[in-house]
């Protein structure tokens, strides 16, 4: 393929020392797939560094990229709605994605949503194992296949495994998945999206009690530089 970048991850950006700041500059000169050539900007992860849940989306959506924050569009409201009726602290959480830059088609005038690939997961990968490097988080949620099969590998099925609590040695103390907020818009009816609300809101309360049940800042001493 004609002008295709020479690198095939995001390793060589990444900084010597892994911290937050150090991460979030370092991403905004992201090379290691090719969708920054498509994107506005690197779109990082967001959040208290002591948040004790990280949430892992898939990718910015088109309000994101012009923002350059996470989470800030429908799906964010959709999120902040469940974690507020879960009685989840929006500030015990660190929201990231696990690619960062927005792929998208045109459609007309509008920027149409397009699903990463496999190997643009694979590609993003480490700056998601550095910023769990950086927060320790006692949960992670991946919302949706994409975040889910980056953290479980191809194989995983969420619909098989949603809300189940995962004791992972090498993300954190319990990892879980979950559908991606986005389709809680997408129902077809008003009764298709409520029960899909409903379900969602059930999976915030399942990781609001592995939170209370995991003690505070028991954080994690393996790395998942390694997974
Ligand atoms: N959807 C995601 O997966 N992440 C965002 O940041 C916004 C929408
Ligand atoms: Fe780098 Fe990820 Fe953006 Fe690809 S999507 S250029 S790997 S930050």
């Amino acid at each position: 393929m004609p002008h295709e970048t020479p690198f095939q991850t995001a390793e060589p950006f990444l900084p010597k020392h892994i911290s937050l700041l150090a991460l979030q500059k370092a991403s905004r000169a992201c090379r290691g797939c090719d969708l920054y050539k498509r994107g506005t900007q690197t779109v990082f992860s967001e959040g208290a560094r002591e948040a004790r849940i990280m949430f892992v989306g898939e990718q910015p959506g088109d309000k994101e990229d012009k923002a350059g924050h996470p989470f800030v569009g429908p799906a964010g409201g959709m999120l902040d709605k469940a974690l507020e009726k879960a009685g989840i602290d929006r500030s015990q959480v660190y929201v990231t994605n696990a690619v960062k830059h927005f792929k998208w088609e045109p459609r007309g005038k509008r920027r149409l949503h397009s699903k990463p690939n496999a190997r643009e997961v694979a590609a993003c990968k480490p700056w998601l194992k550095a910023e769990v490097d950086a927060i320790q988080p006692d949960v992670i949620v991946a919302l949706g296949a994409t975040a889910a099969q980056a953290i479980f590998g191809r194989k995983f099925r969420v619909t098989k495994h949603r809300g189940e609590p995962i004791a992972d040695s090498f993300w954190a103390p319990c990892v879980m998945a979950t559908v991606h907020p986005s389709s809680l818009l997408r129902a077809p009816d008003e009764a298709a999206r409520h029960a899909a609300i409903t379900a969602f809101e059930k999976d915030m309360r399942a990781v609001k009690k592995q939170l209370d049940h995991i003690k505070p800042h028991a954080k994690s001493r393996h790395s998942p530089a390694d997974a």
